[in-house]
């Protein structure tokens, strides 16, 4: 697709958004490649884990296109249209989102919808929506609410303005920050260490961690009690303890 490049080396993917002079804002036929990609990413036996970024330095995502918005036929029409977070959400391996510039209304509801993030130090994100008269509706608030606290999620909500890369890093909405240049590197080198660890303990890993954030506490501990006792049956986990014992490097499969 013109405007998002897949591409696959070593276990690790990347999906870069490459409309810069749009400052990446996702036309329609963008969402549904970005969703088909995706789920592509998931079911491939030989990548392990995704790194999303946008091209160039100006922006990541500056959300939907707003041009594009009065395409829709009708309201539900727009409703039902094709979510790239949920396939982020929904998928079972660990995406590390790279905000390399302006994270706005999707993007960074797409952003806010990855496992991991960083961004550059000039990276600017916000829920703009506001501003334009509606609202995010791709967890925006959920997002926000659980990663910046109800008091920072309410500015941002309510006022819409944008908030710098170092704000954002205080409030929790990043992991790190690194200048441009070295960003989408250490993205990698991040995904490079996911991608050694035995891949069925890393998606039970993510599928525990996202049913802690809305379960109640004691069916979370049950399910991860069981999730556990899946990765403890893997031939990887065997592999992993007599690689202790051996004291030798583990090689893990995937089983
Ligand atoms: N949809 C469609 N086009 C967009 C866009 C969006 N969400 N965001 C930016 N663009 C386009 C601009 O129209 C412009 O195109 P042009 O050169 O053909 O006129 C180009 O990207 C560059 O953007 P520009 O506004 O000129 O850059 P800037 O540095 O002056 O401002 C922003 C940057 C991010 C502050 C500004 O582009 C902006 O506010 N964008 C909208 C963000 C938004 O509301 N997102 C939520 C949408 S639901």
């Amino acid at each position: 697709m013109e405007h998002i490049k897949f591409e696959v080396d070593n276990y690790i993917a990347s999906i870069t958004l490459t409309r810069p002079d749009k400052l990446n804002a996702m036309t329609p036929e963008m969402a549904e490649a970005l969703v088909a990609n995706i789920k592509e990413f998931d079911r491939r036996q030989d990548v392990r884990v995704l790194v999303l970024t946008g091209m160039g330095e100006k922006a990541f995502c500056a959300g939907s296109d707003i041009a594009e918005l009065d395409t829709y036929a009708s309201p539900w029409e727009f409703r039902n249209r094709p979510d790239y977070c949920d396939a982020i959400r929904g998928a079972r391996k660990p995406i590390i989102c790279a905000i390399n510039g302006y994270a706005l209304g999707g993007g960074l509801e797409m952003a806010m919808s990855c496992d991991i993030r960083i961004a550059a130090d000039h990276a600017r994100v916000g829920s703009p929506e506001v501003k334009l008269g509606w609202i995010g509706g791709g967890g925006m608030a959920f997002t926000l609410a659980h990663n910046a606290g109800a008091s920072n999620a309410a500015m941002m909500l309510m006022g819409g303005d944008h908030v710098s890369a170092q704000q954002a890093l205080q409030w929790g909405l990043v992991s790190e920050l690194h200048p441009a240049a070295g960003l989408v590197p250490r993205a990698k080198e991040i995904a490079a260490t996911i991608a050694a660890r035995p891949p069925v303990a890393v998606e039970t890993a993510k599928a525990n961690l996202r049913a802690a954030y809305t379960m109640p506490f004691e069916m979370a501990v049950q399910y991860e009690r069981d999730l556990q006792t899946v990765c403890f049956a893997t031939e990887d986990a065997a592999e992993g303890r007599a690689a202790f014992k051996e004291r030798r490097p583990a090689t893990f499969k995937g089983r």
